[in-house]
């Protein structure tokens, strides 16, 4: 593996170990579970809004280390953002998993999360990174029902 690949995977190792932002906020203004069918895995999400601009984010639940280290870096990511700007990283992540895989192609914004570019390579794992992303877009919009990576 490249050098860059060997640090990209250390990060995702190292927020799976330490996942930030784990938990629930405190008097949410929005809250969502999401589930993964292909595993069985869930999520919930949990965020308290300042405004139009995400507070903070947290999350619960179980998965594998790529959907527990997406979820973590996620809540770093979305701290501070606009609903609007929230929704553009979320297509950006998107396209960078299913058809880009080159982060630079992206334009600037990416930051972290350009750790997950590996995952294009394997379709299977790209729910596995994208759940919590799914689940953190129902919970902006306070949905009650759960939401699936279908
Ligand atoms: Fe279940 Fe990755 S295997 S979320």
């Amino acid at each position: 593996m490249s050098e860059l690949g060997d640090l990209y995977q250390e990060l995702i190792l190292d927020h799976n170990r330490s996942p930030r932002n784990r938990g629930k906020v405190e008097d949410p203004d929005g809250c969502a579970q999401g589930y993964n069918p292909l595993c069985g895995d869930q999520i919930s999400v949990s965020l308290k809004m300042d405004g139009d601009r995400i507070e903070s984010v947290k999350f619960e639940g179980s998965g594998c280390a790529i959907s527990t280290a997406s979820a973590s870096l996620m809540t770093e990511a979305l701290k501070g953002k606009t609903r609007e700007e929230a929704a553009v990283l979320f297509e950006k992540f998107h396209k960078l998993l299913t058809e880009v895989g080159d982060p630079d192609e992206l334009g600037p914004g990416m930051g972290k999360l350009k750790v997950f570019s590996g995952v294009c390579q394997y379709p299977a794992r790209v729910k596995c990174a994208t759940l919590a992303w799914h689940t953190v877009k129902a919970a902006i919009e306070d949905k009650d029902e759960p939401v699936s990576t279908e």
